[in-house]
């Protein structure tokens, strides 16, 4: 038998091996790829470690043994009975035997770099795993993952709502179905995750990314493809929609730094899963619950499919457009309405997201000219995340500008009165001043990516300082600073990704 840390169990990779707790239950299955969200319960359940038994008779052997085990510091939770002393460095004792940990002990153990500790075993936790390990298996044979399919009659757009008069007409009206029902998502966003990020964690986030970007892709090509008059499945947007979710639960901070992964060559894959993760972000800061988030995830996924019908020699054209070519760019909109017909299951709220998401607030937008009550919310919010990635984004007939000043000119454009107010605030707290994911530089001249946006000190984020100077010098080691801790250090100002930082898997995971 051995054991196997919980926080090194491959969150990418089919186990090898099943994985067993210490008190005998079986908690992962040989095959299955363990959800962080399980991961994380169980360190809250207070469990280090799992093993793997090579014998059924290893196994019972678990479940008799009721000796001490071994609890990383950050899991104890008051009143846990210490099973062993633990002894500094030097050799004298920090913590007697039988002593009952507190919040005091805790801090005394991490001063002394002390990571893990003996406890004796309690049997209201064991059970607690065990019931946690019977729901868990009894959900997967469910298959938790459709829970949120597009298959619900209440979301789904019928044939005939899929006429473009008739979606016209609803939006004259401005009377859309869109209210939030359930519990807000933004409720079981997860605290402080980012403390907790480990290899494993970021590993996982990148998988996520790279699938999510492969999948989109196959869907893209079937769509500018011809598929011979089948239905083209939009299940993969629920799949995606549903993973970008998680990784806004469990680190949301985490989640942004990916919107910076810019890939250069599928410009119309790479903003659509832009669009998607910001849109996700903002209906959840708005207090939409899961539901609808992942509604309107469908919507900002779908935003843009009309473009796939635009010549790519229109798209990216590096010199100025001729009126024909902008009235056939201006199209987009009506061409993606008609394009939704063929796929199979989209929500009614994708119709409005596809069509008015470039309809502003003034009645200034197209194709309609609609104004505020007309605009549906999730094109509302499609809009602003839409000209957040298209400004931050390279074109080939312009470079992307810094996060920092598309943000001043969604502000400005929202004070014109272009963009829902709600909307910008939503999205302003989760872009703040400096976004995470964005690069800045501070006073002594060094370089830092921001990783985690300070809710209350807009200008003082916690970043990883990476490189010694402009001229890009790295530091062997970029370490992690928070700028409310440091009263010498501040941002000056926010400056462009370093070249090809972005790209390289070594950069990425040594950033995060
Ligand atoms: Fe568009």
């Amino acid at each position: 038998m051995r054991t196997v840390r919980l926080d090194t169990v491959s969150l990418v990779e089919p186990l090898v091996d099943p994985l067993y707790h210490e008190s005998g239950t079986l908690v992962f299955e040989r095959g299955e790829v363990p959800f962080i969200g399980d991961i994380i319960t169980l360190q809250k359940l207070q469990v280090a470690e799992l093993s793997v038994c090579e014998t059924p008779a290893e196994v019972d052997g678990l479940g008799q043994r009721t000796g001490p085990r071994l609890v990383a510091v950050g899991a104890l939770t008051t009143g846990d009975r210490v099973a062993s002393p633990v002894y500094t460095e030097s050799g004298e004792l920090l913590v007697p035997a039988g002593s009952r940990a507190d919040g005091a002990m805790v801090e005394e153990l991490r001063k002394f770099k002390v990571r893990e500790v003996t406890v004796l075993p309690d049997a209201a936790r064991r059970e607690e795993v065990f019931r946690f390990a019977t729901r868990r298996r009894e959900q997967r044979k469910k298959g938790v993952a459709e829970r949120l399919a597009i298959d619900d009659a209440r979301m789904v757009a019928s044939e005939k709502e899929l006429a473009p008069d008739q979606v016209q007409e609803v939006a004259g009206r401005g009377q859309f179905e869109f209210d939030p029902a359930d519990a807000p998502l933004a409720d079981e966003v997860l605290k402080d995750a980012a403390l907790a990020r480990n290899e494993e964690v970021k590993r996982y986030y990148l998988s996520r990314y790279d699938r999510n970007f492969e999948r989109a892709v196959e869907f893209f090509d079937l769509l500018r493809g011809d598929a011979n008059g089948q239905r083209i499945d939009t299940a993969v947007i629920g799949r995606i929609a549903e993973e970008i979710i998680e990784c806004l639960v469990l680190d949301k901070d985490l989640l942004l730094c990916m919107h910076h992964f810019k890939r250069r060559n599928y410009y119309l894959v790479a903003h659509t899963l832009n669009v998607t993760l910001i849109t996700i972000n903002v209906a959840a800061a708005m207090g939409y619950s899961r539901r609808q988030v992942y509604e309107a995830a469908y919507g900002a996924f779908l935003h843009d499919v009309g473009m796939t019908r635009i010549p790519v020699e229109i798209e990216e054209k590096t010199t100025p457009l001729t009126p024909a070519e902008m009235a056939e760019i201006r199209d987009h909109p009506q061409k993606g309405l008609a394009l939704l017909r063929s796929l199979s299951r989209v929500p009614r709220s994708t119709l409005f997201a596809v069509y008015q998401e470039h309809e502003r607030c003034d009645g200034t937008g197209y194709p309609s000219q609609a104004r505020g009550p007309q605009i549906h919310p999730v094109a509302k919010i499609v809009a602003v995340a839409d000209v957040f990635d298209a400004l931050t984004s390279d074109r080939p007939y312009r470079k992307g500008v810094k996060p920092y000043s598309a943000i001043e000119t969604i502000i400005k454009n929202a004070h014109k009165g272009l963009f829902d107010t709600d909307v910008v605030k939503a999205f302003l707290r989760y872009f703040s001043l400096f976004p995470v994911g964005s690069w800045v530089q501070l006073n002594t001249q060094e370089i830092a990516k921001v990783m985690c946006a300070n809710p209350v000190r807009y200008d003082k984020p916690v970043v990883r300082i990476v490189f010694r100077n402009e001229h890009h010098e790295v530091y062997a080691n970029p370490k992690l600073v928070d700028l409310t801790e440091t009263a010498n250090l501040h941002v000056v100002k926010a400056v462009d990704a370093p070249m090809d930082v972005s790209e390289s898997m070594f950069w990425i995971l040594n950033l995060l």
